[in-house]
């Protein structure tokens, strides 16, 4: 065992949770923890390294075979649609992704094109289509809630965690597309090639996953 198994974590909500995952199975994050610059932090009891990127960035380096195996949002692997193997189910960052607009707007569903204000226009896309309904889509970077409170769309797309925001603007979820939990991801040469550490780490987050429960 003389290679690192390189493990790449989304930055933000999901980090913290995935490395309590990984410590209770015996891989040390503490100098993730740390207040550090570095990019990448080794554990070399445990023959683990980790790499922090933003959470749109995970699958690419999964993919590439830059890292073995990741942590990421199932709504960024819908919007990606990576090649690569989603192996397990880590039931944490639970939230759903919805369709939501404005109390009260009822004909907001019902217009012949809709403006849907979105992060995931792939997701958005593929909704609407399944429903036989031709979308516009605005494309944003963060804050999305506030398009239909200014009239820059009609609906929006997005993720809804305690639903907090949506309340706070005065939106309502109209539909539900689907949950989202963060899922461990593993590039397909890396599953041939590390087999056996891959399954290793498997199995014994599916044992913490079970006992958890
Ligand atoms: C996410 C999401 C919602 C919010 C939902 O945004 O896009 O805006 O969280 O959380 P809630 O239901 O608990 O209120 P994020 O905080 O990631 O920031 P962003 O709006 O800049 O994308």
């Amino acid at each position: 065992m003389d290679r690192y198994l390189r493990i790449a974590l989304a930055k933000g909500r999901i980090a913290l949770q995935a490395m309590e995952l990984f410590e209770g199975i015996g891989v040390d994050c503490s100098m993730l923890r740390e207040e550090t610059r570095k990019l990448i932090v080794r554990d070399p009891s445990s023959m683990v390294e980790f790499i922090l990127v933003k959470p749109k960035d995970v699958a690419k380096y999964v993919e590439k075979g830059a890292v073995d195996m990741g942590v990421v949002g199932k709504d960024t692997l819908l919007e990606q649609q990576p090649d690569l193997y989603e192996v397990l189910d880590l039931g944490i960052g639970k939230c759903r992704m919805v369709v939501a607009g404005i109390d009260n707007a009822g004909d907001s569903l019902n217009r012949p094109v809709k403006v849907v204000a979105t992060k995931y226009p792939v997701t958005a896309q593929n909704y609407f289509r399944g429903r036989r309904e031709s979308i516009q889509v605005v494309m944003l970077d963060g804050s999305v809630e506030l398009a239909p409170l200014v009239g820059l769309a009609h609906v929006i797309v997005d993720l809804v965690e305690t639903g907090r925001t949506l309340e706070e603007n005065g939106l309502v979820i109209l539909d539900e597309i689907c949950p989202i939990s963060a899922r461990l991801v593993v590039n397909k040469v890396s599953l041939k090639m590390e087999n056996d550490r891959i399954t290793q780490v498997l199995k014994a987050l599916r044992r913490a996953l079970r006992k958890a429960v």
